[in-house]
């Protein structure tokens, strides 16, 4: 089969190394959202100490567990099984007490004998070394800070708009989808990501809330699950099924 002598500006008409370039980028982005989604799992997931995301632990990670301490939640939760009964006890009751310097003399051996193997060495967590940076983690667990929301936001909007653009920009040469239907697809990550991003401040000061977190969160992994998809079938399955695709895509009139 001879293809058409003009050049088509659509994706199974690209030459190879395009494809290549292209495939190589949403490889990596595709692995990149796997890894996201196991931290997320890891993190945000066992916040109320079980295993997957849920609305408790979004609520947990933004508004924070009120009752509580991040300090006895986590020794309730996934950092139970890292210290033994009485050890932990030890602890709970120094965080419900007001986690007073006078007491860390008895607590700091605790912090020793169980935790700092892990917290001296795992970059961003608290280390327990010292009686200030303990006792902020043994306070009334008020949420994310303003200062890591911030610091977050920023780095999420910057960092996954750059994902998106390049991951839209490929999806944009796809066929046989109306052009209408592209711009919905390509829109909804912008969208959820923003969604996504202000439901954690929302969160912060109104659990309730939560639930956007989720959304936003599934809706942008979705809509980019379906552009990888459609655009790598549309590289490596259709150039090699006889057909030629004549469509100009960045054409509207197409
Ligand atoms: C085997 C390594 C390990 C040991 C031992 C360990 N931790 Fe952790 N800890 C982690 C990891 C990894 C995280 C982050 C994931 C999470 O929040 O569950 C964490 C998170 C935490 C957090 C939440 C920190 C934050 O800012 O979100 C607290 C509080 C905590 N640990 C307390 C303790 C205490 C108290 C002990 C000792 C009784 C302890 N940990 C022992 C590995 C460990």
């Amino acid at each position: 089969m001879k293809k058409s002598d003009t050049f088509h500006l659509n994706l199974p008409s690209f030459s190879i190394s395009v494809r290549t370039l292209f495939s190589g980028y949403l490889l990596v982005m595709g692995i990149g959202f796997l890894m996201a989604g196991a931290q997320i799992l890891l993190t945000h997931g066992m916040a109320d100490g079980k295993l997957g995301v849920s609305v408790d632990d979004i609520v947990y990670s933004y508004h924070g567990n009120r009752n509580s301490s991040k300090l006895e939640s986590k020794l309730k939760g996934s950092m139970k099984d890292k210290a033994n009964a009485l050890d932990r006890m030890i602890l709970i009751k120094w965080a419900r007490e007001g986690a007073k310097e006078e007491e860390w003399k008895k607590v700091q051996p605790v912090f020793e004998g169980n935790c700092i193997q892990c917290h001296s060495t795992i970059p961003g967590l608290p280390t327990f070394g010292d009686y200030e940076s303990s006792a902020e983690v043994a306070k009334t667990d008020m949420g994310a800070s303003i200062d890591s929301l911030t610091r977050v936001s920023h780095i999420h909007l910057f960092g996954i708009a750059f994902i998106f653009i390049f991951v839209g920009f490929i999806f944009s040469f796809a066929v046989g989808l109306s052009q209408k239907t592209k711009a919905v697809i390509i829109a909804i990550p912008f969208i959820f990501l923003i969604v996504d991003i202000f439901s954690w401040w929302i969160t912060k000061s109104y659990p309730g809330f939560a639930w956007f977190t989720i959304i936003g969160g599934f809706g942008y992994i979705f809509a980019f699950a379906i552009m990888i998809a459609t655009s790598m079938y549309q590289m490596w399955v259709l150039p090699y099924n006889g057909k030629v695709y004549t469509s100009n895509e960045w054409d509207d009139s197409q």
